[in-house]
């Protein structure tokens, strides 16, 4: 069981706003913010680098942490600045030559497909997309057709930027597996709302941010890279973190996660990322899922009944992301009317999912997200607010 009040005791935020754009970034808890804190003073009082030699325990900590959190080895993961700089480095380390299948679905992040879109380019591979079931998932029975020898990668968005839906990650790996291919998994909006388990899953990679549903801070990502394929993946950038020069003309690649790293970072930030993470699973992600699902469940009947309003979130599993619209006010000028009393939201445009808003024709979307420690009283009085800014 969560226990509310210590938890809202522990969020500093929830006394002044109310939050509803924690897939964008998330309140941190007072103890997150505490370890970035402490760790800015270390490096004012004794220099960056000494507070980094004397932070070595808790930085080997916030690895220990994530690998306690997808159940891999510390050595599997690398800390890199964001989600998009972690599922780059995987998607550009593979191998693609002409003639190779790129499978990914509608829930297709922008970031990443215009990287495919890039490498399709670069190299003469081909990017297709797996259609959607009626439910709005990715649509497993279609991408088991498509499967054959030329399928070099299927990258899959666990949760979209702009809706509650939540891929079948591990119907998804199952077909991965069966077929030896490398599978990806965007866990950008999924990390730090639900349980990560990359074995049962199946993917080979996962890449995800720290300052979304893992209330870590901004400026930190993670990418997870499964043993067998670590050394197969040359990373598309180095420097003398990833690679040791070991000889004037040669040099050697990490043979760990560390490869897909860069030397210089944001030490307070990751140190407390391992705070953000311990954080998660000390409140349990199974119980975090729960919580999540019952008020997004509460936010959209709420939302439902209010006239003028249509809810789009899709898919058989549903998280803490509600999008919506109405005919009353555009997204843009419904969120500045919201952030004037003190709700904040976030807008997604097509521009962030096009494949998926062309397929629904979809306009720029509200996109509430709850978290946890947000209450039904919170979201009573963020739908009072919505209809207050709807009024003529
Ligand atoms: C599905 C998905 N993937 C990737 C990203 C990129 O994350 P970051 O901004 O940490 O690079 C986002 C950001 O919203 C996202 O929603």
């Amino acid at each position: 069981m969560l226990d509310l009040d210590r938890l809202r005791a522990d969020t500093p935020g929830t006394d002044t706003v109310l939050h509803f754009n924690n897939a964008g970034a998330a309140l941190p808890p007072q103890p997150v913010l505490d370890a970035q804190v402490q760790h800015l003073k270390r490096e004012a009082a004794i220099g960056g680098y000494e507070a980094a030699a004397e932070a070595e325990e808790r930085l080997q900590h916030t690895y220990n942490a994530i690998a306690r959190m997808l159940g891999c080895d510390a050595d599997e993961v690398a800390l890199v600045e964001n989600a998009t700089r972690a599922w780059d480095m995987a998607f550009y380390a593979m191998p693609f030559t002409e003639g190779d299948r790129i499978l990914t679905s509608r829930a297709a992040y922008a970031s990443n497909h215009i990287a495919c879109l890039q490498v399709a380019e670069q190299t003469g591979a081909a990017v297709e997309v797996v259609p959607s079931d009626a439910s709005g998932q990715v649509d497993v029975a279609a991408l088991r057709s498509m499967m054959d020898d030329h399928v070099a990668l299927i990258a899959l968005t666990h949760v979209p930027t702009n809706g509650g839906l939540v891929n079948p990650a591990a119907e998804v790996g199952k077909i991965a597996a069966e077929a030896g291919v490398p599978y990806l998994l965007d866990a950008c909006q999924s990390a730090g709302q639900m349980p990560l388990p990359v074995d049962e899953i199946g993917c080979t990679m996962l890449s995800a941010t720290g300052r979304k549903y893992l209330r870590g801070p901004r400026g930190t990502g993670f990418l997870y890279v499964q043993r067998d394929w670590i050394e197969r993946l040359e990373p598309p950038l180095l420097d003398l973190h990833a690679a040791t020069w070991t000889a004037p003309d040669a040099y050697e690649i990490h043979p760990d996660a560390r490869r897909f790293e860069t030397w210089e970072n944001h030490v307070a930030g990751q140190v407390a990322l391992g705070v953000a993470v311990d954080y998660a699973l000390d409140r349990g992600l199974d119980a975090i899922f729960e919580r999540n699902q019952h008020l997004a469940r509460t936010l959209r009947r709420e939302l439902d009944r209010l006239g003028g309003v249509t809810v789009h979130d899709q898919g058989r599993v549903r998280c803490g992301i509600t999008t919506f619209s109405t005919e009353q006010a555009g997204a843009a000028d419904l969120k500045a009317a919201l952030r004037e009393r003190n709700v904040n939201v976030s807008v997604s445009t097509p521009h962030s999912t096009r494949l998926d808003a062309e397929a629904r024709a979809l306009p720029d979307l509200i996109r509430a997200s709850v978290h946890y420690y947000n209450t039904d009283e919170e979201i009573e009085r963020m739908v009072a607010a919505v209809a207050d800014a709807l009024q003529p």
